[in-house]
């Protein structure tokens, strides 16, 4: 294809194959030009790229995420989409909330006891594991972070809603549609939220510190003005749904424990180093962000590439992850490549590079990497038995899961060993 043709329609179409495919018809270069929505790209790839990305002289994101984006996935004017002080004053609510250890700890037992009530629920039964890990996660993060919500069917409804926004943003047609409603449907929920904490119709947490609804409830943005209801409500959402979004990590963990028996032993017999090395080689090997994007900020250079102001500059990620000059053997599943080691800043880029704190990078790393550990640790005792079934992951589909989403049967009792 011409490079300068608009790749939007092959990219929706082939889904996570079409980075590897353009990076490959340019000689798999660490800059490879294409045009989307209308508009030039360049497409970075490889440590250099990182750093370069993740330098704000460099990429701005503000006018970066486009419309269909913003309306299922992160919401209108959410932090994803800020720059300069403005992004660095928003960035704190999430990095001094969600980083504290003692906060990912209490969210890491909450989501282990709801995980395990929805087992012992199952009992006898077959269940689709992606959907019931959403709604423990979902059980989960509403008593973390003080979100109300008035029974199990609000729970499931949530989860579902949470699921839908990540699964839509990036196709056109039925499951788009579905993510906007769902998005709507929650803003609108989580407004009222804030809205009966500002005029004090819910009981403040009686904790040594505020519950994340509370902190969202009484941030002030870089001009001292409190958030408006509506952004409010987006960066509520940008806490629960990314942590009910852990579900595609888990259901991968389900994956590869039943793809790799010698690395399911392993996990039995160490829940601790090895869980968390664990967790970091499924979001090395399984693909679920495809890429990053911003905008560049003024006209630049890289890899001896002109890139003029305004290019769309993405970022790739699973081909970062894949990179046989980045990793030994690449396409092995192998957790001991990070057992006793935590991956440097540019080295694991599920959720971004550089700094959380300063830049883009994701805040809920810490909480994503301690979930799925103490997630997936349980899995390999509770004696659950996969029935046939389609666990192919189809590349053509963003975000892509195992097709039948893990079904498993669930035994009658728990075994002994547990
Ligand atoms: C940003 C991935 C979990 C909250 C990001 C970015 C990625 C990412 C790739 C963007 C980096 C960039 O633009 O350069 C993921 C994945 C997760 C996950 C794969 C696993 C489910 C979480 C969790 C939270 C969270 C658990 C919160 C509890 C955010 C927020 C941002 C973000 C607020 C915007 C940061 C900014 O623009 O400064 N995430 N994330 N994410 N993530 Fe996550």
């Amino acid at each position: 294809m011409h490079p300068f043709a608009d790749s939007t329609l092959t990219l929706l179409t082939s889904g996570y194959a079409w980075a590897p495919g353009l990076r490959r018809r340019h000689g798999d270069g660490p800059a490879v030009p294409a045009r989307l929505m209308g508009r030039p790209a360049l497409l970075l790839h490889g440590p250099a790229a990182v750093d370069f990305f993740y330098d704000e002289r460099h990429v701005l994101r503000h006018g970066a995420l486009p419309g269909p984006v913003l309306d299922t996935l992160f919401g209108r004017g959410a932090v994803h989409t800020l720059d300069g002080e403005t992004h660095r004053v928003r960035k704190e609510l999430f990095t001094t909330r969600l980083m504290t250890p003692d906060g990912v700890d209490d969210l890491g037992r909450l989501a282990r006891e709801h995980w395990l009530r929805t087992v012992d629920g199952l009992r006898g039964r077959r269940a689709v594991l992606f959907d019931e890990m959403a709604v423990a996660l979902a059980a989960a993060v509403c008593e973390w972070s003080g979100v109300p919500v008035a029974d199990g069917a609000a729970v499931r409804r949530l989860a579902e809603d949470c699921v839908a926004m990540v699964d839509g943003f990036a196709t056109p047609g039925p499951r788009h549609w579905k993510a906007r409603r769902a998005r709507s449907r929650q803003e609108a929920a989580l407004a009222r939220a804030v809205a009966d904490v500002r005029r004090g119709a819910v009981a403040l947490s009686s904790g040594d510190r505020p519950t994340v609804l509370e902190a969202v409830a009484a941030h002030r943005d870089a001009d001292g003005t409190p958030l408006d209801l509506h952004t409010a409500a987006v960066e509520l959402l940008n806490v629960l749904r990314p942590i009910v979004a852990i579900t595609w990590f888990t259901t991968f963990a389900a994956h590869a424990l039943h793809h790799f028996p010698a690395v399911r032993e392993e996990l039995r017999a160490d829940h601790g180093r090895y869980a968390r090395a664990f967790a970091h080689e499924v979001r090395r090997c399984y693909p679920f962000v495809p890429f990053v994007g911003g905008l560049a900020a003024r006209d630049l250079r890289f890899d001896g590439q002109d890139v003029s102001e305004g290019t769309l500059v993405l970022l790739d990620v699973p081909g970062h992850h894949r990179d046989p000059g980045l990793w030994p053997e690449p396409n092995r599943f192998d957790p001991r490549r990070f057992l006793g080691r935590e991956p440097g800043p540019g080295e694991l880029i599920a959720q971004g590079g550089g700094n959380a704190r300063t830049g883009h990078r994701c805040p809920g790393e810490d909480i994503t990497v301690h979930l799925l550990a103490t997630l997936a640790a349980t899995l390999p005792g509770l004696g659950l038995d996969l029935p046939d079934q389609d666990l192919g992951i189809p590349v053509g589909r963003i975000p892509t899961r195992p097709r039948s989403g893990v079904i498993v049967r669930v035994p009658s009792r728990s075994r002994p060993e547990e």
